[in-house]
């Protein structure tokens, strides 16, 4: 039995990570700010240790770290829109919360830590599908942070030998995303606008497509990043390998819903990227990782958990 701490465990990819670990019969501490967190996420799993948080303040990171093995660094503020409106606030959580906590994990000693990196590193990088090899060319501050984070893990593995791995995620999507707030993650906000009969706005065209990937094969990603031998110091996309436009991706979720709604159009949304779908035969080689759950079984299930939780508000 190891000591995982989960930062940002009270999110919506956190919490599952916590799940999973505990499921395995692991030891989970989590540190959250309850910024973007909710206690409510992690109100089904009363084993976990909660220390509530933020980790941009100095000493947070170190008192996190005792005793811990392995570190899950999932805290951030996620979103490409809000960095845009406020890149300070944004700055703080993405960066030097990540500092923090590489430091405090270098002096622990800890086994290894696993980094939540971004594919909105790669910008609109001019083939597909995204191979980390390309340079990255960040389009908003969000990118740019998650790509600063994810340099200093590697540099910090180089330098102080701790070892570290960062997982790019693309376009995570399940149970437990919030769609409440502006920021949310689209694939939320869609489903939830069609379940209460309400249209949803696409930004653009809606010709953009996104790799989404559905959140049980990020979990076993990331557990896997943990484990495998040859990973330090390597960043590696966790995705499904696929793409889908917001056209279509309203259209299946609609049908899915069986909503009878129009879609409205408004206006691109600022730094937002174009196309994006992951070559994952990096994580294969690595991580012998193989997508678990199809984005149209993802789908299904995220559809049935918000009908679930809207019945269980009303
Ligand atoms: C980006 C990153 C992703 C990261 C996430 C954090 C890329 C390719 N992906 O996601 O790795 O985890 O930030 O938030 O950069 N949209 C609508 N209507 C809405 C909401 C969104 O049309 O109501 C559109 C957006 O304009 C975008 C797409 O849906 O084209 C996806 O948006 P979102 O879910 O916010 O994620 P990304 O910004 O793509």
């Amino acid at each position: 039995m190891a000591q995982y701490l989960v930062t940002g465990g009270a999110g919506f990819i956190g919490s599952h990570l916590a799940e999973e670990l505990l499921r395995r019969g692991e030891r989970v501490r989590v540190v959250d700010s309850l910024i973007t967190g909710k206690r409510e996420n992690l109100a089904h799993l009363p084993q976990v240790e909660f220390i509530e948080g933020d980790l941009a303040e100095p000493g947070v990171a170190t008192r996190a770290m005792s005793g811990v093995d392995y570190v899950l660094h999932q805290a951030a503020i996620p979103s490409v829109p809000r960095s845009v409106e406020d890149p300070i606030t944004s700055n703080r959580a993405n960066v030097d919360a990540t500092l923090n906590v590489l430091v405090a994990a270098r002096d622990a000693k800890v086994k290894r830590l696993v980094y939540a990196g971004s594919s909105s590193a790669y910008g609109n990088a001019a083939t597909l599908p995204k191979v980390e090899t390309m340079v990255p060319a960040p389009l908003s501050p969000y990118a740019l942070q998650k790509l600063v984070a994810e340099q200093y893990c590697e540099m910090f593995t180089r330098l102080y030998g701790l070892e570290t791995v960062t997982t790019r995620y693309f376009n995570v999507f399940g149970p437990r995303q919030d769609p409440s707030s502006p920021y949310s993650g689209v694939i939320s906000v869609f489903i939830s606008a069609l379940c209460q009969g309400r249209a949803p706005t696409i930004h653009g065209d809606g010709g953009q497509t996104r790799d989404f990937t559905y959140v049980a094969n990020v979990v076993d990603g990331v557990l896997r990043a943990c484990q495998a031998p040859s990973a330090s110091g390597e960043t590696i996309n966790v995705a499904t390998g696929g793409r889908i436009s917001l056209n279509q991706l309203f259209e299946v979720i609609r049908d899915l819903v069986g909503a009878d709604v129009a879609v409205k159009h408004g206006d691109v949304r600022a730094g937002d990227v174009r196309d994006s779908q992951a070559d994952i035969s990096k994580a294969r080689r690595i991580l012998n990782y193989e997508p678990i759950v199809s984005f149209e079984e993802g789908l299904k299930r995220t559809v049935a958990w918000y009908r679930a939780s809207t019945l269980t508000v009303a």
